[in-house]
């Protein structure tokens, strides 16, 4: 079983540490470990924030654990060598097209949410995020008008066949869950959104035991706060899932605590080959002060461990033992706490 670690900036080579000490003591057999350069690291070694040879290392992997990417110093440069386009080529090189990020509350973290503890004790929602298409991958640039102002312009659109297979991997996911499928778009004002609607009911045919229904996305971000219980999966586009995602974070009490899954259609020996990272990102604010949460990433290390290494077991004790660090009190700054990221990484691994 070879797993790629991909630590990247900021944080990233923080709460890596933390996910190799788990990775390691669970001690499992033929486990190869490589690590690679990626992100604003890699531009500054290589010129360039995605390195062929860490694009083959990925490849090569049965999966990958990625930290985050994103350098302050980078935000000037070209857009193509900022550190961010590392993560968009590894979803794209890697047909990544399926983004599962779970949002559900822990015992005894209800009083962190940013919620009332009665609304937050109901969280339990999967949002199904599509990560190959929409405005982040469409034709982009700048250009000046007719009568010489500067315009920015990146181009929405989806394809039919890009909606159809997110729509089956969500559909499935709701018939391993609750059963209920809420899509969420802009189908009111946006044509790649009516495209998206209509594939989803087309799709609904082959799932006559889920019920779907549609919400407009500005709803959905109200009623995610609102009632956030009302969700089983959500699936939406890119752009909307990338933001609803982080908003989904604070419901359960912080950004630090959300991982995800990057998955495709390619099956290895073991499961389906995936790319899993913590929904946040490089947080420079915090870099290098050992106060970054570990545990988005290591429970991103059981998501790795679940669907790309078929380690269901060792990936519900991963789970567990981050459970039981969060009800024995050991809280990171982000919920309030003093834990810092190495004391995080040490109550994890006890609790294993
Ligand atoms: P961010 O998620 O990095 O940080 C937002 C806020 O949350 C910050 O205050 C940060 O300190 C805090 N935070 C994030 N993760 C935390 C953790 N594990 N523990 C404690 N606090 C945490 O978002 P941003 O500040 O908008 O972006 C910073 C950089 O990261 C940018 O370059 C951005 O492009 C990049 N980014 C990368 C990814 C990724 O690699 N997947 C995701 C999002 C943003
Ligand atoms: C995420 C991030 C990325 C995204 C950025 C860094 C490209 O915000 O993984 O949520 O927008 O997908
Ligand atoms: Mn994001």
């Amino acid at each position: 079983m070879k797993i790629a670690l991909l630590a990247g900036d900021g944080i990233g080579p923080e709460i890596m540490a933390q996910a190799r000490r788990v990775l390691d003591a669970l001690d499992l057999p033929d486990m190869v470990v490589t690590e690679g350069d990626v992100g604003g690291i890699a531009y500054k070694r290589h010129g360039h924030p995605l390195p062929p040879e860490t694009l083959a290392m990925a490849r090569e992997a049965d999966a990958v654990l990625f930290g985050a990417v994103g350098d302050p110093d980078c935000d000037g440069l070209e857009r193509h060598l900022r550190p961010e386009q590392a993560i968009l080529g590894l979803r794209s090189e890697l047909g990544l097209f399926a983004n599962l990020r779970p949002a559900t509350t822990f015992a005894g973290l209800e009083g962190m949410s940013a919620l009332r503890p009665e609304i937050a004790r109901a969280i339990d929602v999967l949002i199904v995020r599509e990560l190959n298409g929409d405005v982040y991958f469409g034709e982009k640039g700048m250009r000046a008008t007719d009568d010489g102002r500067r315009e920015g312009y990146d181009i929405m659109s989806y394809a039919e066949d890009e909606v159809r297979r997110i729509a089956h991997v969500a559909f499935r996911a709701a018939q391993g869950r609750k059963g209920r499928l809420t899509s969420v778009d802009k189908a009111n004002v946006l044509e790649t959104s009516q495209l998206w609607r209509d594939v989803m009911v087309e799709t609904a045919a082959d799932y006559p035991d889920v019920e779907l229904t549609h919400m407009y996305v500005d709803n959905a971000a109200m009623q995610l706060v609102k009632n956030p219980g009302q969700f089983d999966v959500i699936v939406t586009g890119n752009l909307f899932g990338d933001i609803l995602s982080d908003q989904a974070s604070m419901c359960v009490g912080s950004i630090g605590l959300l991982a995800s899954a990057a998955l495709g259609e390619r099956q290895t020996d073991f499961g389906t080959f995936g790319m899993y990272e913590p929904i946040h990102g490089s947080a420079p604010d915090i870099a290098g002060q050992g106060r970054a949460n570990p545990m988005a990433m290591i429970l991103s290390l059981a998501m790795l461990l679940r669907h790309s290494l078929g380690r269901e077991e060792a990936a519900e004790r991963v789970e567990a033992a981050v459970a039981t660090a969060l009800e024995d009190g050991v809280l990171g700054h982000d919920l309030g706490g003093s834990a810092g990221t190495e004391a995080i990484g040490d109550a994890v691994l006890a609790a294993l």
